[in-house]
């Protein structure tokens, strides 16, 4: 018997277009999924690059008219992977629809906006999800299943960081270095998943930022003659003019959570060496875990409670098939899997819960991606008025 299907629209088709597109090609291909996702209609504002995407990734639809699409009562599911500054118009659209709707990370450019998705979330009927995907890499789910098995004990540590190096000088000022657009840099970028990942392991919430930096290092940029062609900045070329960037290229800060844990976070676009670098290490009294994206179908793991003489880090494939967190859905051991599986086993887990099952582990939704934006909120004061910020001075 065929299965319930439900009708999808995405706004944005460049990187998150792309990763969001091959993820719904493949999902029902590699799960057994009570709904399966169709690819209705693709929005973005250039139709003849729309024109191209939609026939080279099998949308039935392309438009530039946003707001038919959103409201035609043929879609079910809005996904939004369009930039930070206007996903609240975007997803309060979709929610006042009717829809289900997902949406890229981080939820807003701004914590205001961020806490009116929230609430329009609260008042609609559709259920929220957002693209923090990290979650769905094996060995960081694999790390939250050791921390809820108490294997980790009391969490002393959280030390984060995510490093990249894509972002010198001749790059063009793209939307990702115009706080307007974006809202913050580095931070709102990279910090907002090595964020969303300490809360999703830890089952911990930040409670106060100690202190924190902010650096812009490359003040000035070619302004754009032409946008991105779907990566981070790829394709895209500057003029001789140039424009002020006015985001964090870099964004340190301290943190200290409920249980009594303290974290480092550390975001930068240009720790050279370091192209993709997402990296979180957790200490706790009985374990520890380690975990690098560049090297992501690993987990490393310290058993603390085997004898002393046997301590020491072990080095996990996370890719066994009967026991490890999605992989049952991919290839035998060993025979590892990439970036894009994360947004795959992501629409597996949204596709399970819009169908009335229970994922494998939590997603976010707009309610769960609000404590992470109060996060960032808290560390872009504590960094521009250089004092601590308690997360209860915030909007809750
Ligand atoms: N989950 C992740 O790992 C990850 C990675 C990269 C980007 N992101 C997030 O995804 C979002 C998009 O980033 P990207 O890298 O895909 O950007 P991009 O520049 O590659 O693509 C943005 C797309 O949005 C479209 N767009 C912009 N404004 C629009 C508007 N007003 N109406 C309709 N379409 C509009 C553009 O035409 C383009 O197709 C951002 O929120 C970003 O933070 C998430």
């Amino acid at each position: 018997m065929a299965k319930p299907t439900i009708n999808v629209c995405l706004i944005g088709q460049k990187f998150m277009g792309r990763t969001h597109s091959n993820a719904m090609l493949k999902v029902a291909k590699f799960f057994d999924l009570p709904l399966i996702p169709v690819m209705h209609t693709i929005v973005g504002r250039n139709k003849a690059e729309l024109d191209e995407f939609r026939e080279r990734w099998g949308w039935k639809n392309a438009t530039t008219d946003l707001k038919g699409a959103v409201n035609n009562p043929e879609i079910g599911l809005v996904d939004v992977g369009t930039p930070n500054n206007v996903h609240a118009e975007h997803t309060i659209m979709a929610l006042e629809a009717g829809k289900h709707v997902s949406c890229e990370k981080p939820l807003a450019g701004s914590l205001s906006e961020a806490r009116q998705m929230r609430d329009a979330a609260r008042k609609a009927k559709g259920k929220t999800f957002v693209w923090y995907n990290y979650r769905r890499v094996p060995a960081v789910a694999l790390a939250y299943q050791f921390a809820r098995a108490g294997k980790l004990g009391r969490i002393y540590h959280v030390r984060a960081a995510y490093l990249q190096d894509w972002a010198g000088p001749d790059v063009p000022l793209i939307w990702r270095f115009q706080k307007s657009v974006a809202g913050s840099g580095s931070h709102g970028d990279l910090n907002a998943h090595i964020i969303d990942m300490a809360r999703f392991i830890t089952g911990d919430e930040f409670t106060e930022i100690v202190g924190a930096l902010a650096e812009t290092f490359i003040k000035e940029r070619p302004v754009p003659e032409s946008g991105s062609k779907g990566g981070i900045a790829g394709g895209a070329s500057g003029s001789a003019k140039m424009g002020k960037s006015d985001v964090d290229d870099a964004m340190l800060f301290l943190a200290r959570m409920k249980s009594g844990a303290v974290a480092s976070f550390e975001a930068t676009r240009q720790a050279t060496g370091n192209q993709n670098a997402n990296r979180i290490e957790i200490n706790g009294d009985k374990g520890a875990i380690r975990f690098n994206f560049e090297d992501m179908n690993h987990l490393e793991f310290y058993d603390a409670t085997l004898p002393r003489k046997q301590q020491g880090w072990t080095n996990i494939m996370v890719t066994h098939g009967g026991d490890h967190p999605y992989v049952a859905n991919w290839w035998p051991d060993a025979h590892i899997i990439g970036y894009e599986h994360g947004f795959i086993n992501q629409l597996a887990d949204m596709m399970k819960v819009l169908g009335g099952k229970v994922p494998e582990v939590p997603l976010p939704d707009f309610e769960d991606a609000y404590k992470t934006q109060l996060v960032l909120e808290a560390a872009m004061q504590a960094a521009e008025q250089r004092r601590p910020v308690k997360l209860s001075e915030l909007p809750q």
